[in-house]
C-alpha cells in the first residue's frame, strides 16, 4: 500500500491548487488527480448529488488502488466527507474554510467567508463557524459564478473582476479584516483579489493546512511512500483539459494528462 498513489478529486480544475501544496510537501508521493469538471460546479447542487458525484470519484480513485484520498473541493468535504468516511475503508482528508485563525487573529472582529452556496448551506461549516468565530462576525457570501469562469481559465478578465469586486465591496463595507477562501478554486483568484483588497485584508486559504494534514496520516498509519526513483503524476479530466494544463504550466514536475470518462 505505500507505494500507492493519493487519490485527489475535485469538481475540476480548482484543486491543483490543493495538490500543488502536496506535491511541494510531499515529493516522493505518487498522485492522481481526478478532475470531474463535466460536472461542475458542484455548489450549486442539492446535497444528495454532491455526495452521490463523490461516491462515484471515491470508487474510481478506489479501483486505481489509491492508499489515501484528499477531497479537494469544500463543497464535496462539507456535504459528503461524513458519507464517504462512514462507507469506504481508506482514509479521507478534506477541506474546509480556514475560519479558525481568522476569528483567532481578527482585530475588527469582522470576518468575510466566500464560498460555494453548497459550503455555506452545509452543517459541517455552520458547526464550524460557530465552533471557531465566538463574538466574531462572520460575513458570508456565495460566490456564483466564479467557479464557471475558473473553469474557463478566466482568472484575469473584467468579467471575473467585475464579479469578484461584487463580492467583496459589501464585506469591506461591513469591516472585515480577514477573507477566508472556502473553495479550492478561488486561490487561482488570488492576484485579482489583491488588486481588489487594501493591504491590510488578509487572505486565508487551506491548501497548506490538507498537506501537513495529508502526511501527518500517512505518517500514523505508516502509509508514507519509501521507495525511491521516479514519481508519477497522474491528471485525469472528464473535459478537454486545456485550463487544466495551463493552470499546472510552472510546476516543475513530471505530470501525465489524460482525459476519459469517467
Ligand atoms: N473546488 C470546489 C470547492 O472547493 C468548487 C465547487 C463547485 O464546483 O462549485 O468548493
Amino acid at each position: 500500500m505505500q507505494d500507492s498513489p493519493i487519490g485527489i478529486f475535485d469538481s475540476g480544475v480548482g484543486g491543483t491548487s490543493i495538490w500543488k501544496e502536496i506535491q511541494k510537501l510531499l515529493p516522493n508521493e505518487d498522485t492522481l488527480y481526478l478532475a470531474d469538471s463535466k460536472n461542475a460546479p458542484y455548489g450549486e447542487k442539492p446535497k444528495e448529488e454532491i455526495v452521490r458525484l463523490s461516491r462515484k470519484n471515491t470508487e474510481f480513485l478506489l479501483r486505481k488502488k489509491c492508499k489515501l484520498i484528499v477531497v479537494a473541493c469544500n463543497t464535496a468535504t462539507t456535504n459528503a466527507i461524513t458519507h464517504l468516511r462512514e462507507n469506504y475503508d481508506l482514509p479521507f482528508i478534506g477541506i474546509e474554510p480556514a475560519i479558525k485563525p481568522a476569528a483567532l487573529n481578527s482585530k475588527s472582529k469582522t470576518v468575510g467567508v466566500l464560498a460555494t452556496k453548497g459550503t455555506l448551506a452545509s452543517s459541517l461549516f455552520h458547526s464550524t463557524s460557530e465552533n471557531h468565530a465566538y463574538g466574531i462576525q462572520v460575513m458570508e457570501q456565495e460566490g456564483t459564478g466564479l467557479v464557471e469562469l475558473i473553469e474557463r481559465g478566466e482568472l484575469q478578465t473584467a468579467k471575473t473582476r467585475d464579479l469578484l469586486k461584487k463580492f467583496l465591496d459589501p464585506m469591506l463595507d461591513k469591516g472585515i479584516d480577514y477573507l477566508v477562501l472556502g473553495c479550492s478554486h478561488y486561490p487561482y483568484l488570488i492576484p485579482l483579489m489583491e488588486e481588489l483588497l487594501p493591504p491590510h485584508v488578509r487572505i486565508i486559504d487551506s491548501g497548506e493546512a490538507v498537506a501537513r494534514q495529508t502526511n501527518a496520516i500517512l505518517l500514523e498509519r505508516n502509509l508514507l511512500n519509501a521507495k525511491s526513483g521516479p514519481v508519477r503524476h497522474q491528471f485525469l479530466s472528464n473535459t478537454d483539459n486545456t485550463v487544466l494544463k495551463n493552470l499546472l504550466f510552472n510546476v516543475d514536475a513530471e505530470m501525465e494528462f489524460s482525459c476519459l470518462t469517467f
